[in-house]
C-alpha cells in the first residue's frame, strides 16, 4: 500500500502560486527554447532579446520595447532617462512593492505619496494636485494587482503640473485601459518578469515600453553602460540587460499570455460568485479587459486570525503587501507617520491575496472557499 491508497491521505497543500504547475504544460516549448539558446552560444543582447523585444512592442500594440534587468530596473532606468534625479521628488502610492520606491531612491530622487481610491487599491488622481511640490518631476500610477489605472485623469495632472508619466506594469501584462495597454498610456511603461508574474521568467527580468525612438535608444544605450558602438560611451550607463536564456523562455511565454489572462479573469469571476456571501470585501468589479488578475485579493478585518485558520488547512495566503512604504523604516526620513494616507494603511491592514494561477481548478476554489467561510463564521 502506498500513500495515496491510505484512506485519509492528506490534502495537498494549496500554495498562493506554484511556478511549475503553471509552466506544466508547456515544459517541453521551454525545454527546446533553452537548448536553442544554448546550442547559439551567444547569452547576452542577442537574437532572442531582440526578437521578444519586437514580440512585446507588438503585443502591445506598437511602440519600442527595451529588456533590461528586472521591473525595479525599468523603473530606475526610466526616471533617469527623463533625467529624475537628486533633488527631484516623484509621487506614487504607499501601497505598492517596496521596489516602485526603490527605483525613486535608486536615481537620487525621494518618494512622495498619494492616497489611494479605497474601492480599487490604484491612485487617486484627485489627491495629486495637494502632493505635487516644486522639485516634483514625476508620478508612477501602479496597476495593481493587474489592474489598470485609468489614466486620463493622471495625465491630465500630469500636464498640468510638467511630470513624467510613468506607470509601474509590473503586475498587469495586458491589461487594458480604454483600449490602450497598460503601460503604454503614460510616457514609460515599466514590467517586471520575476516568475510569479502573468509574464514570468526564470530569473529576474524586465521590460521599458517606449512610444520613442530616440528614447528607446537612450534606454539601450543606458542599459549597457552607456556604450554607443563597442567601447565608445559618450554617457553614463548601468549594466542592467535582459539575457538570452530569459528572453528565449519569455517568447514561449508570451505566445501563452493571451489564454492565461482570459483563464484568470474566468477563475476570479468564479471566485466572486463564491465568495459573494461571505463577509469580506470584494474587490470593485472591473471591465473584463481592465484586469488581468495577477493576485486575487480580498480585504477581511481580522486578517491575521483568518490567515492562520486557512493555513491551519493547507491554504497559503500572502500579504501584498502588510507595511505602506510611509512607514516601512527605509522611508523614516521622509517624516511620514500613521494616519498620513489611512485609505493606504487600512488596504495594508485589511489585504489577503488567496491561491490564484490559471491551473486552479473549480475544487481549489471551492476548497478556499469553503475554509474562508468557516475562518469567518
Ligand atoms: C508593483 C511592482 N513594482 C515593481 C516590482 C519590481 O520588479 P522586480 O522584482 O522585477 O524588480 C514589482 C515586483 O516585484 C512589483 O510588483
Amino acid at each position: 500500500m502506498n500513500a495515496s491508497d491510505t484512506p485519509h491521505a492528506p490534502v495537498p497543500r494549496l500554495p498562493v502560486f506554484d511556478v511549475r504547475a503553471h509552466d506544466r504544460a508547456i515544459a517541453a516549448e521551454i525545454d527546446a527554447a533553452i537548448r536553442r539558446t544554448v546550442a547559439q552560444g551567444w547569452f547576452v543582447l542577442g537574437p532572442e532579446v531582440e526578437r521578444f523585444e519586437a514580440e512585446f512592442a507588438a503585443f502591445l500594440g506598437g511602440g519600442f520595447v527595451v529588456g533590461v534587468a528586472s521591473g525595479t530596473d525599468a523603473l530606475a532606468l526610466a526616471l533617469a532617462v527623463a533625467g529624475v534625479g537628486a533633488g527631484d521628488t516623484v509621487l506614487t502610492v504607499p501601497n505598492t512593492a517596496v521596489p516602485t520606491a526603490s527605483a525613486i531612491s535608486a536615481v537620487g530622487a525621494r518618494p512622495v505619496f498619494v492616497d489611494i481610491d479605497p474601492a480599487t487599491g490604484l491612485i487617486d488622481p484627485s489627491g495629486i494636485d495637494a502632493a505635487v511640490r516644486p522639485d516634483t518631476r514625476a508620478v508612477i500610477p501602479v496597476h495593481l494587482y493587474g489592474r489598470a489605472v485609468p489614466l486620463a485623469p493622471i495625465r491630465e495632472a500630469a500636464r498640468r503640473h510638467g511630470l513624467v508619466v510613468v506607470e509601474d506594469t509590473a503586475q498587469a501584462h495586458g491589461a487594458r485601459w480604454q483600449g490602450r495597454a497598460a503601460g503604454t498610456a503614460g510616457d514609460f511603461g515599466c514590467f517586471s518578469f520575476y516568475p510569479s508574474k502573468n509574464l514570468g521568467a526564470y530569473g529576474d527580468g524586465g521590460a521599458v515600453w517606449t512610444a520613442d525612438a530616440a528614447t528607446a535608444e537612450a534606454l539601450r544605450r543606458r542599459r549597457n553602460y552607456g556604450q554607443t558602438e563597442r567601447y565608445v560611451h559618450d554617457s553614463v550607463g548601468v549594466n542592467s540587460r535582459l539575457d538570452e536564456l530569459q528572453a528565449a523562455i519569455l517568447r514561449v511565454k508570451l505566445r501563452h499570455l493571451p489564454a492565461w489572462n482570459e483563464r484568470r479573469r474566468e477563475l476570479a469571476a468564479r471566485y466572486r460568485r463564491l465568495l459573494a456571501p461571505l463577509p469580506l470585501t470584494l474587490p470593485a468589479e472591473a471591465a473584463a479587459e481592465e484586469h488581468v488578475h495577477h493576485l486575487f485579493t480580498v480585504r477581511v478585518k481580522e486578517r491575521d486570525r483568518v490567515r492562520a485558520a486557512l493555513e491551519a488547512r493547507g491554504i497559503q495566503t500572502q500579504i501584498h503587501y502588510p507595511i505602506p512604504i510611509h512607514l516601512q523604516g527605509a522611508y523614516r526620513d521622509l517624516g511620514y507617520s500613521r494616519g498620513a494616507f489611512p485609505q493606504a494603511e487600512r488596504w495594508c491592514d485589511e489585504t489577503l491575496s488567496l491561491p490564484f494561477s490559471p491551473v486552479l481548478g473549480e475544487n481549489d476554489l471551492q476548497r478556499v472557499a469553503h475554509a474562508l467561510a468557516e475562518a469567518l463564521r
